[in-house]
């Protein structure tokens, strides 16, 4: 899908569908404001006029009181001048004076989905002016969301079976952004609204690609099919991608990963993904450090998950996905920085070669781990990804990313990304970031404590720390091998994929993470200026 910048009358430019936003009458002064109407102001209100006032007659009939969730179709006449949209559909967008980013993607996101379920291939948005917000921002949002909102995962269905595969595929083909032509929008700010709409849509893209990667199913995207993606990636973007595999991960003494990898045919690899930016190419500024969980299906191993939700477990990539999205995405940005993306992928699945409860694993750190239950695979892979990523880089930051703990699901739900780390500043730095994006982070603590629970008899450490705190304890393990690099981790098995569709997102992935990770790389580039 195409987005298109224009500042002019909606009626200047043929859609198929037209969405308005129609705000609520808000929480005022006047006590009795859960009466009154919704009033249309501005360009909705030009537009009405020429459409022989039929959205205003909407608004009098009490259907709709401009509340987010709202949403009304009309048919409007032809007007007596410029192109008559079929169909316009008003979406409730909440009070003016509460309208943030969040809304603003949420609005589009409905308005494309709407769109893609009707097999429209033009839609128009017309933005919503809030208060305090950027245009250029208000640009960028509704490109985030009209993009995230269009998305659906059809690989696997055939065109024909469901009425719905190929020919769906690329609908809506474009989606204009109408910004009104009274409220001074200056040339300069034209340019301005089209450069931050570009990078807010390459962004969305790449969040829909980790989308696409995490639903993918096991079978259809093992470890090396991982390793593909990232080729595929470093092919289009200009990218170096080193994959290590086989006779190369036991010489670089990657145990603990080929320790989970053992029980699956599909062998476990390790990807590695850098981007050079402008200036970061000469200089030796160290490189930030993206660390991905790569599990391609988690059947729990030898102590095998139950079957109910157990397909769920396809997602178990999802931070590799992120961390392969956020990768492409900095370099077709070109980002001036230099980034690193390392995944550890692998298939956890039980077999005659699986790894076994009560084994001891020697990491490639050196510390020995013993394994209390292999259903806690992540922590073991993320050991060697981590060891591997701090040692051959030395960061100047590290994030990982994992589906690491039902703990997390369990303690925040679908609402918020479980955060820890060695590092305040950083943490900080990524919960604005996650804000910005609209994807809330969390921090939960990392204590003494939490390194006690992990203590092993036999071993250095053990893979698992009780019932209690499972974050925390998770985090615990992680932490025994980053050192001093500055590091948080974020637990995203609650936000990575979701049960329920809301505006933009569906059932299945959500590739959260990649628009939080970008924002990140943005503020530190600001900082360097
Ligand atoms: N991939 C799972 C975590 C998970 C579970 C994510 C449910 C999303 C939904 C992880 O590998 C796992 O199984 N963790 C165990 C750890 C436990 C054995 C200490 C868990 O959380 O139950
Ligand atoms: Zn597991
Ligand atoms: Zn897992």
């Amino acid at each position: 899908m195409k987005i298109n910048i224009r500042v002019a009358s909606p009626l200047e430019v043929s859609s198929d569908l037209l969405a308005i936003p129609i705000f609520s009458p808000g929480s005022g002064k006047k006590q009795k404001s859960g009466k009154r109407k919704p009033r249309l102001t501005g360009a909705a209100a030009t537009l009405d006029r020429a459409l022989g006032g039929i959205i205003k007659r909407a608004l009098d009939s009490g259907d709709l009181r401009g509340q987010s969730s709202e949403r009304v179709l009309l048919y409007p006449d032809s007007p007596k001048r410029g192109a008559r949209p079929p169909r316009i559909l008003l979406l409730g967008v909440g009070a003016r004076e509460d309208l943030d980013l969040e809304g603003i993607r949420r609005y589009a996101g409905a308005a494309a989905s709407e769109s893609r379920a009707r097999k429209l291939l033009r839609v128009g948005l017309l933005a919503p002016r809030g208060r305090r917000i950027l245009e250029t921002d208000c640009a960028a949002a509704l490109s985030e969301g009209a993009l995230l909102g269009a998305y659906r995962f059809e690989r696997f269905k055939s065109s024909g079976h469901t009425g719905r595969g190929k020919a769906s595929v690329s609908t809506p083909r474009t989606c204009t952004l109408f910004f009104d032509p009274q409220e001074s929008v200056e040339r300069v700010l034209v340019t301005d609204l089209r450069s931050r709409s570009r990078a807010a849509s390459l962004a969305a893209d790449c969040q829909n690609l980790a989308r696409d990667l995490s639903n993918t199913p096991g079978n259809a995207l093992p470890p090396a099919g991982l390793s593909r993606e990232a080729r595929k990636i470093a092919r289009e973007t200009g990218m170096t991608c080193h994959v290590i595999r086989g006779a190369e991960l036991e010489r670089g003494g990657f145990s603990a990963l080929l320790a989970v990898g053992g029980g699956s045919v599909n062998a476990p690899q390790l990807i590695v993904l850098e981007h050079r930016g402008a200036r970061a190419k000469a200089s030796k500024a160290a490189p930030l450090c993206l660390v991905g969980k790569g599990i391609t299906f988690d059947s729990g191993g030898i102590s095998i998950k139950p079957s109910a939700n157990m397909a769920d477990m396809k997602h178990d990539m999802s931070g590799a996905a992120t961390v392969l999205g956020t990768m492409r995405a900095a370099a077709l940005l070109k980002l001036p920085l230099h980034v690193v993306g390392v995944i550890a992928a692998a298939e956890n699945l039980p077999s005659a070669t699986a790894y076994r409860p009560g084994d001891v694993v020697k990491s490639r750190a050196g510390k020995t781990i013993e394994i209390g239950n292999t259903d806690a695979e992540g922590r073991v892979v993320l050991a060697d990804a981590i060891d591997y990523a701090v040692k051959r880089f030395a960061p100047a930051a590290m994030v990982d990313l994992a589906t690491l703990t039902g703990a997390a699901m369990m303690a925040f739900g679908p609402w918020a990304t479980a955060a820890l780390g060695n590092d305040d500043d950083l943490l900080r730095a990524l919960r604005d970031a996650g804000d910005e994006a609209g994807e809330r982070i969390w921090p939960m603590p990392l204590l003494r404590e939490h390194s006690e629970a992990i203590k092993s008899s036999v071993a250095d450490i053990r893979n698992i720390g009780g019932p209690q705190a499972g974050v925390s304890t998770a985090g615990a393990f992680l932490k025994e091998f980053v050192g001093e690099t500055p590091w948080v981790h974020l637990d995203i098995a609650g936000t990575a994929w979701t049960a329920q569709r809301s505006a933009y997102h569906r059932q299945g992935a959500t590739g959260v993470g990649v628009r939080t990770l970008l924002a990140w790389m943005a503020s530190r580039v600001q900082q360097k200026r």
